[in-house]
């Protein structure tokens, strides 16, 4: 005496329910490796400032007259500035906003704009931001 055919049936949907289970962990799987392999690039990509970029555009810009990488001038060292602000969720908005906005600063206790970087892009200077922040 065989199996009932009951039975057969019953364990015949349990095989097939199981294959699909697997088959969509496969798909699952498939999409979660592809998702990381198309973002991931992008988060390397920002994480990494071109440092040329940045120090011409500094240069150009003049802000070398007041701020070195690691010497206190007339202004803070890059640095400093970086330590300072390092960590914050809201620094690279900041920074930006100091540069794009001329605030009012204080040299030799006398009252001065701050300097922009001499660019319309504002990609180049968030690119400086970035180097900063990474000092
Ligand atoms: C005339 C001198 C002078 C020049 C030129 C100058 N800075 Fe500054 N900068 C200062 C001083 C002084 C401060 C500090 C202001 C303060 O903390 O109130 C400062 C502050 C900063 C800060 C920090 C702001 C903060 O919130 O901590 C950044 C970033 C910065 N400068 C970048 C630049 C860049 C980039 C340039 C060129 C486009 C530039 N500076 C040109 C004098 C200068």
């Amino acid at each position: 005496m065989g199996a009932s055919p009951a039975i057969c049936v019953s364990a015949a949907i349990v095989k097939a329910r199981f294959f699909i289970h697997e088959v969509r962990m496969i798909l699952f799987r498939l999409l979660l490796v592809s998702t990381l392999v198309v973002v991931m690039p992008f988060g390397a990509a920002q994480a990494q400032p071109d440092t040329d970029a940045a120090q011409s555009l500094a240069k150009k810009s003049k802000c070398t007259s007041c701020h070195s990488i690691d010497k206190q001038k007339d202004g803070p060292s890059y640095k400093t500035i970086s330590a300072k602000h390092k960590g914050k969720a809201d620094a690279a908005d900041k920074l930006f906003t100091h540069l794009t906005s001329s605030p009012k600063i204080k040299v030799d206790g006398k009252e001065e704009t701050h300097e922009s970087p001499k660019t319309k892009n504002e990609a180049d200077i968030k690119n400086l931001v970035a180097w900063i922040l990474s000092l």
